[in-house]
């Protein structure tokens, strides 16, 4: 492991989000050790290989490596849309809230906010949404599903609800687009594959930078075609790469050594609740169905404040205003750490309290 972190006061405790993770010492000597090639001729063998375990993995033809998940989801929809086309969505998926407003600024979207339940679209108020084809209307082209759901607390999406939304996507001509940045996680709350949760959906993005400790890549898999066409606005958006082999050799050590192993983060985020629940300063306001802990600390003070303070006793947390702040567990965090971040919480809840 990369930084083994130490169950002592002095320990910085990093639960910011699962990207805080450091590659494995497997992963480094992989990297290393590469073969490569130059990939914008397609010619990296470890990427080749990489992209094929993916199309496996997910059920889908074929696969193509991008630099990050922003990219992944940016090229997704350059390739399903046209600009001006209507993209149905929920209000707080991240496409919307945190890659920059690459969808209106660079894919120039259109997007739709459709009512949800844990942050997954209803399928009623999807069909109701979607409009006939008109003349003064967008074009009507694209769902999009989130799973993990990262701003609704690592909230899944099972295959049934999927295939219910799915089913009106069809019925109306519409295309379906799933980020899956932690759809990993997403099987192993569900303990089931990955390919079970692409079913019904034309593409999907996977991300190694989140649960499963790469530095960066992320995959964007679907039919030959589209991704034929997704290499074009992959390169357009100056993603082409060359010696990529070096960012594939560490997903595939990802993939062999570390996706087992994502049911003991969603237990360890268990653990930190559960601790929390103890507490009568902070309240646990998410079901923790994965990784994600969000908390309420309306009691001590704003997001802001009670992250800085934490930062002073070694906890470093996200905010989720106007009352969160957000937890999330990962590689490098241990059950001890943990219950450690909880103690931590506890005693300057105590301190605040008192002054
Ligand atoms: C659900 C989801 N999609 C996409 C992304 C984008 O990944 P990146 O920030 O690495 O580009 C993230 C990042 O946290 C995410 O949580």
């Amino acid at each position: 492991m990369g930084t083994e972190l130490m169950n002592s006061d002095s320990t910085v405790i990093n639960v910011r989000s699962d990207t805080q993770t450091l590659p494995t010492d497997a992963m480094r000597r992989a990297m290393a050790d590469a073969e490569l090639g130059d990939e914008t001729y397609h010619e990296d063998p470890t990427v080749r290989h990489l992209e094929d375990r993916i199309a496996a993995l997910t059920g889908t033809e074929s696969a193509m490596l991008v630099l990050s998940g922003t990219m992944a989801n940016l090229v997704a929809l350059m390739t399903h849309c046209r600009p001006g086309d209507e993209v149905f969505l929920d209000a707080n998926v991240h496409v919307l809230r945190a890659e920059a407003g690459g969808l209106s600024r660079v894919a120039g979207v259109t997007p739709t906010i459709v009512p949800s339940a844990r942050g997954h679209l209803v399928a009623r108020d999807l069909d109701a949404a979607v409009r006939p084809r008109d003349v003064i209307r967008p074009r009507p082209r694209l769902v999009w599903l989130e799973n993990t759901h990262n701003l609704a607390g690592g909230s899944v999406l099972d295959p049934r609800t999927q295939a219910g939304i799915a089913a009106v996507a069809r019925t109306h001509g519409l295309s379906v687009h799933l980020d899956g940045a932690r759809l990993p996680n997403a099987a192993a709350a569900l303990g089931t594959s990955w390919s079970d949760l692409t079913s019904g959906v034309d593409s999907v993005y996977l991300d190694f930078t989140k649960g499963l400790a790469c530095p960066l890549g992320s995959v964007l898999a679907g039919p030959k075609d589209f991704i034929d066409e997704a290499r074009y606005h992959r390169r357009v958006l100056g993603g082409g790469m060359r010696q990529a082999g070096v960012i594939a050799a560490c997903a595939l050590v990802a993939l062999d050594t570390l996706v087992e192993r994502l049911v003991l983060d969603h237990e360890t985020a268990q653990l930190l609740a559960s601790e929390l629940a103890m507490s009568d300063n902070y309240r646990v306001i998410n079901d923790v169905e994965t990784n994600i802990v969000v908390v309420d600390v309306s009691k001590l003070g704003s997001p802001r404040f009670v992250a800085e303070r934490l930062r002073e006793v070694g906890v470093i947390a996200s905010l989720r205003p106007p009352h969160a702040i957000r937890l999330v567990t990962h590689l490098q965090i241990t059950p001890a750490l943990a219950v450690e971040t909880a103690r931590r919480m506890e005693r300057l809840a105590t301190e605040l309290v008192i002054a």
